[in-house]
């Protein structure tokens, strides 16, 4: 299967200095796997494949580590993730309907990143703001007491900015 190539080279340069600093640690491939999240923006089959070969790591572990652990992502992020809660209080307050207004603005299914790169959308568990349910994140701002109507406008907002 093809592995599409969408790391740059200075990023894998930037990458074979942290290999060469972990490489021979015990324990180093996780320091490895955050650091090439960090400079790649995910952990993708092309950065698995490389690992592998700089680290003589099989490929099978490093997609294990990858899958494993919640802080990596498979695909690059977008400029903006959009991350809203479906906790039961902003379930049981209509988030479900906010969702899917938001794959409707976005024209992507949750758990994706638009084709310009500009939002990944995510689901998430209570984010800790139940009294204003429904709630989601945008990057590292809150919207809350949300309804399917207000979503356009705050979608907008953000692809002004970029
Ligand atoms: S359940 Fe959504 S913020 Fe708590």
């Amino acid at each position: 299967m093809a592995i599409a190539n969408s790391i740059r080279k200075e990023q894998f340069d930037r990458l074979d200095g942290v290999i060469a600093e972990w490489k021979d640690v015990p324990g180093g491939l996780l320091p490895i796997m955050q650091h090439a999240q960090e400079i790649c923006g995910c952990v993708n089959e092309q950065v698995q494949h490389y690992v592998s070969e700089k680290t003589g790591t099989p490929v099978s572990v490093i997609y294990g580590v990858a899958t494993f652990y919640s802080q990596f992502t498979l695909q690059p992020r977008g400029k903006h993730t959009i991350g809203l809660c479906l906790g039961t209080a902003c379930y049981v307050r209509g988030s479900q309907l906010v969702l899917e207004e938001l794959e409707k603005q976005l024209g992507i299914a949750v758990g994706t990143t638009t084709p310009d790169g500009l939002f990944t959308l995510e689901a998430t568990r209570c984010i800790g703001c139940c009294g204003l349910a429904p709630a989601m994140m945008i990057n590292e701002e809150v919207y809350g007491r949300l309804t399917p109507e207000q979503i356009p406008a705050i979608v907008e907002k953000y692809r002004k900015i970029g």
